[in-house]
């Protein structure tokens, strides 16, 4: 199949990465003159496993990138529309960047061809674009327009590709359908998993394909992400009653997770989602629900757990460190979520510009997303960055952990306590083994449990120990 996908971000690189290696001819169209050419040039300018080794195995034979959308749209005979859909004042999705596609669509069409819209788009999305289409000059029966909403998660988007949990196809007309079916035919099929150089993944059972009406398609990908935000700010919440009562929420996730109507997942309670999607996803659901009349206050409720984990976290570290203003403090993590350079939404920012706006100085680390987050805080005088986990605890009063990075659980503790001024960790999202923090001598403030009562191994650290303790 010959296909175009309109938009190099995050989830179009991913997808056209992925038709190429399952067999199609993919041309990846961005406006980004920029990063096109340093596409063609072989460079990925997201951080994303096995992305690289993906668009290297392609680049020039079945993987092209382009700046011109004409081009691109007359040798496809599907064009993906990949282009970012953020959210604006009103809380709606700005969806000028997907008209504008349509648009430049209407006039580049040469024979029939089936437009996707794989963005994350409100209901009735499909059905405004075809009349734009239509409006802007494009003959009615020259195109069919589907929906294929992705679930990739950033940081295991290539594997969320090739091995997803379904498929979703919204189409209106058989044709579409067959074109999708064939595109997506090498894991509907399970003849991708047999071949000897696929990237490897957690099963090679054949991948469900789910056909539904357009619309359908559409709510899936809405309902599917509030769910999941919901579970996240339920979790949080039991978190926060676990730390009232003395109870210890990763017990408790393990009872509830073992129903198999509930499911392990998703229960990993911390400082509140973030990312380019939930955010974005749940307040634009709810903006849908509102424009056709229902008020969807289970989503308000979700939104407003959410703000609230970032002030509790805030509290922890004032009870912990009593004040603010002039103390150093070593922050790890910066992105929205551990393995992905994005911090796009991320809470981990919004945390250090509160720390660094009641005075603290803050030398944070990331693996991955300084560059980025050093861009986003750069009014910042007081936030400077640090090049490993040691160099940023090395003479910081305390270590806060924002982002749950693998990397972060295999940090040496001893090491850490002798850098620290104090015996202080305050983890905002559960990655340390609580046993092995106060082993090590140092006070471990986390989510859904109450703080650890440990001695302090040494130091004149009686005062602010006395402090972090005190109810
Ligand atoms: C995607 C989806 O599009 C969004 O709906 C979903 O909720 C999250 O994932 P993402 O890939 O993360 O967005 O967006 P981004 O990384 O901003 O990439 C969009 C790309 O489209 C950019 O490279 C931008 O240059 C390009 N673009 C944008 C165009 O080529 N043309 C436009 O008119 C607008
Ligand atoms: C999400 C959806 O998972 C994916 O299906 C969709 O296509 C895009 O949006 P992503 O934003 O990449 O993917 O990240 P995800 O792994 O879902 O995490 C989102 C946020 O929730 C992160 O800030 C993460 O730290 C947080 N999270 C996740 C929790 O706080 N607890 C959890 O148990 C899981």
């Amino acid at each position: 199949m010959k296909i175009a996908v309109i938009g190099a971000g995050y989830v179009g690189l991913v997808s056209a990465a992925c038709f190429a290696e399952l067999g199609h001819e993919v041309i990846t169209v961005d406006n980004d003159l920029e990063k096109v050419n340093l596409l063609i040039s072989g460079h990925i300018p997201i951080h994303e496993n096995l992305l690289p080794e993906l668009v290297h195995r392609h680049l020039g034979t079945r993987l092209h990138f382009s700046g011109d959308i004409r081009s691109a749209v007359h040798a496809s005979d599907v064009v993906f529309i990949t282009v970012g859909t953020p959210p604006s004042s009103n809380g709606e999705a700005d969806l000028s960047y997907v008209e504008g596609v349509a648009c430049e669509l209407a006039r580049s069409l040469n024979g029939r061809k089936v437009i996707v819209e794989k963005s994350t788009v409100p209901v009735r999305t499909c059905e405004a674009l075809q009349h734009s289409m239509v409006l802007n000059g494009a003959d009615r029966n020259s195109f069919t327009i589907a929906s294929n909403p992705e679930f990739l998660r950033e940081g295991t988007a290539v594997s969320d590709f090739l091995y997803p949990d379904r498929i979703v196809i919204g189409v209106d007309c058989n044709h579409s359908a067959e074109i999708l079916e064939a595109i997506y035919a090498p894991l509907t099929d399970g003849s991708y998993y047999k071949r000897e150089d696929a990237i490897p993944g957690p099963s090679d059972a054949p991948s469900r394909l789910i056909v539904t009406s357009v619309k359908s398609a559409e709510l899936i990908k809405h309902a599917s992400n509030a769910f999941l935000a919901m579970k996240i700010s339920f979790i949080n919440s039991v978190a926060n009653v676990c730390e009232s009562v003395g109870a210890d929420i990763r017990q408790v996730c393990e009872g509830v997770g073992a129903d198999t109507r509930i499911g392990p997942k998703f229960l990993v309670p911390g400082i509140g989602y973030g990312g380019s999607c939930f955010p974005k996803d749940v307040l634009a659901f709810r903006s849908v629900a509102r424009a056709v009349g229902y008020d969807f206050e289970l989503l308000s409720a979700v939104m407003a757990v959410n703000d609230g984990q970032k002030e509790r976290f805030m509290e922890k570290v004032r009870k912990a460190l009593w004040t603010l203003r002039g103390k150093r403090l070593a922050v790890l993590g910066l992105a929205f979520k551990g393995g992905t350079d994005d911090v796009r939404d991320s809470p981990a920012l919004g945390i250090v510009r509160r720390l660094a706006e009641e005075g603290a100085r803050v030398v944070a680390y990331d693996p991955a997303a300084t560059e980025r987050a050093a861009a986003q805080l750069s009014d910042l005088p007081t936030v400077t960055f640090a090049k490993s986990a040691y160099e940023a605890c090395d003479g910081s009063d305390a270590l806060l952990i924002l982002t749950e990075w693998q990397e972060f659980r295999k940090l040496n503790l001893k090491l850490v306590r002798e850098m620290l001024r104090l015996p202080l960790i305050i983890d905002g999202r559960n990655l340390l083994p609580a046993e092995e923090v106060e082993a090590a001598g140092l006070v471990y403030y986390s989510v859904g449990r109450q703080a650890s009562l440990a001695q302090p191994a040494g130091g004149d650290n009686t005062k602010a120990f006395a402090a972090s303790t005190s109810s």
